[in-house]
């Protein structure tokens, strides 16, 4: 089900949100398309970096708000491989911001205990952002009650083109035989240790999914706020949720058969 945010929550304060929450039957895996920082910043006159900026202080709040809360899986897509197209200098600040970011952050991942999961095509990123991202990802693979999974230079459908060329080498090497089950498939995706997510969040207005977790979202509630990214904090993140627990996932069964809300 596609749906924009329509709820009008002004009136609540932040206190009132958290305690309509049931806190129950919260998405296990929450995935973000994180969107707008440009747009945000050229709002305000200001260089698209600003945005960029802001949007890594939104991402240390929305990360510290469902770690508070106890939503266990956070992916976010930071950068996408079509987002090499970009000019060379808003890609090299992204991958000092990138770096930075993780600098300051990896004593709260230990703090904690959020393991780092960087998924996409690491290998194609500027060397020290590498050793960076690599660094922090060895340092918190341990932890295993949270995982922060950021997608960089990803695109879904290599990721699945990967997949099915490292299946045909199994299958070459006689590791694998068939037939091939969507379950053995998934085991050859970037995401094979994580559930699909249950929610996935698109900031900024945007009604698109510009090829993110495409194998992964088939059965996800989607979710597309008109807020930038820059701007969607705790408040924001209670409102979604909100939002999310007043779905029906039916899976392809008839209300009535369902047992539960939001169960598998
Ligand atoms: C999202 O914000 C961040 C990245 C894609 C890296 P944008 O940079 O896409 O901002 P807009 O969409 O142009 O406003
Ligand atoms: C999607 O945003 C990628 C990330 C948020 C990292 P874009 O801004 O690149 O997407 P399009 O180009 O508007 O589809
Ligand atoms: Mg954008």
């Amino acid at each position: 089900m596609i749906s924009r945010s329509r709820e009008n929550f002004s009136e609540l304060t932040d206190n009132d949100l958290l305690s309509q929450l049931d806190h129950s039957v919260l998405p296990h895996h929450v995935a973000i398309i994180m969107d707008g920082n440009g747009r945000w910043a050229s709002h305000r006159g200001l260089p698209r970096i600003a945005g960029h900026k802001e949007g890594l202080i939104a991402l240390r709040e929305v990360v510290n708000t469902f770690s508070d809360l106890g939503v266990p899986l956070l992916t976010v897509y930071a950068f996408s491989q079509e987002n090499w197209k970009r000019p060379k200098a808003e890609i090299a600040l992204l991958m000092m911001l990138l770096e930075e970011f993780l600098d300051q952050e990896r004593h709260t991942f230990h703090e904690r205990k959020i393991r780092f999961l960087p998924i996409g095509q690491i290998h194609t990123l500027p060397p020290s952002t590498q050793k960076q991202v690599q660094a922090v990802a060895d340092e918190t693979r341990h932890f295993t009650d949270r995982t922060l999974t950021v997608a960089l230079s990803y695109g879904g459908r290599c990721e699945i083109v990967d997949a099915v060329n490292d299946l045909i080498e199994d299958v070459q090497r006689g590791n694998v035989s068939g037939p091939i089950t969507e379950s053995l498939f998934e085991q050859y995706l970037t995401t094979a240790a994580l559930p699909d997510p249950d929610l996935l969040i698109r900031t900024s207005g945007e009604a698109r999914i510009s090829n993110f977790l495409l194998w992964q979202i088939a059965y996800t509630e989607l979710y597309f706020t008109n807020t930038p990214w820059p701007d969607f904090r705790r408040r924001d993140t209670l409102v979604a949720l909100l939002n999310y627990q007043k779905r029906e996932r039916r899976f392809g069964r008839l209300s009535s058969t369902l047992s539960h809300q939001n169960g598998l």
